[in-house]
């Protein structure tokens, strides 16, 4: 007799932009078996939750949507922390770390205080920041702490790559590592296009000049700052890219993601949270890859978990 499948219930703390894009992303692509919609105001969650419901005739597949609290956190698989202020124009999001570690600390004691015994996942900005502020604040093991890192950045460079070598993303393999941030790198030493590296695409004339990579990694870099100026925020990129790792996590893929994960000695780094490539599954992130990276991308990548100490310890005294 095979057992029944375990219920699965994700509780999303926060239902801005951010929170329902991902509740909705959660919903087309029939991710759980139960959504619970916690919010501090209470009226958007039950509109939310509302909105979404009338959409279920039309689902793949049934799911229970509904209006919850932080009781409900006990026996959830997942608890995904997108509330908090997040990036105005012309704001970096380590602009936000002071406002959004105050609410952290209210929400993990409210989470923690109701038996959550599961993995977080936190999308919040400066998720590096707060991460290492969940990870600290709640007590979980490192590896049941799990933040969005850049796996969106990573996204958008291999989304980049594709439209410029006319390819299609799957066949494209890209890391952006580091901060999701100003400070995030493209790990061009080990890209390559359907095995083929970009050395030696450059070599042979082929497809983008070096300026023109250089051009492209920036628009990662900066997407956010431009998609912030047109619509006054981002939601649709990183609500996939959070129910992309729910996917990973409730099926115990053990796929590969640039999550934001605490560095234990990888890469020479100790005690920051920052966005390396880690294999996920059911108990959250295995292990940590180490990339054999070159002189240039280590120099980058200690910048910028330098950068993230600075903020980590000036949000946890
Ligand atoms: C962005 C937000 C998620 O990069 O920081 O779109």
């Amino acid at each position: 007799m095979s057992q029944p499948r375990k219920v699965s219930r994700i509780v999303v703390v926060g239902t801005g932009f951010v929170g329902s894009s991902y509740a909705y992303a959660c919903f087309i692509q029939g991710l759980c078996h139960e959504l619970v919609l916690v919010d501090v105001n209470e009226e958007k969650a039950i509109g939310d939750a509302m909105d979404l419901n009338h959409g279920l005739p039309f689902a793949r597949t049934p799911m229970t949507i509904r209006v919850g609290n932080y009781s409900d956190c006990k026996d959830a698989d997942l608890v995904v922390l997108t509330a908090g202020a997040n990036q105005g124009p012309g704001e970096t999001r380590l602009d936000l770390v002071a406002k959004n570690a105050r609410i952290f600390r209210s929400i993990i004691d409210s989470v923690m205080e109701n038996g959550f015994n599961g993995i977080f996942l936190v999308a919040t900005n400066p998720v590096d920041v707060l991460s290492y502020v969940t990870w600290k604040y709640s007590g979980l093991p490192s590896e049941r702490v799990i933040g969005t890192g850049t796996i969106l950045d990573t996204a958008r460079f291999r989304y980049l790559l594709g439209q410029a070598y006319h390819v299609d993303t799957r066949n494209v393999h890209a890391y952006i590592i580091g901060e999701h941030g100003d400070t995030e790198l493209p790990v061009w030493s080990l890209t390559d296009i359907g095995r083929r590296s970009i050395a030696q695409y450059l070599k042979d004339g082929k497809g983008p000049s070096q300026q023109e990579l250089d051009n492209l990694f920036i628009q990662v870099r900066d997407a956010a700052y431009h998609i912030i100026q047109a619509k006054g925020a981002t939601y649709y990129g990183i609500g996939m890219g959070l129910a992309r790792l729910t996917q990973a996590v409730l099926e115990n893929e053990n796929s590969i993601h640039t999550v934001s994960c605490l560095a234990q000695g990888e890469y020479g780094l100790e005690d920051v949270y920052i966005g390396l490539p880690a294999v996920i599954n059911q108990n959250g992130i295995r292990e940590v890859i180490e990339l054999k990276l070159n002189e240039s991308e280590t120099k980058k990548l200690q910048h910028s978990a330098t950068v993230l100490s600075e903020v980590i310890h000036s949000a946890l005294p």
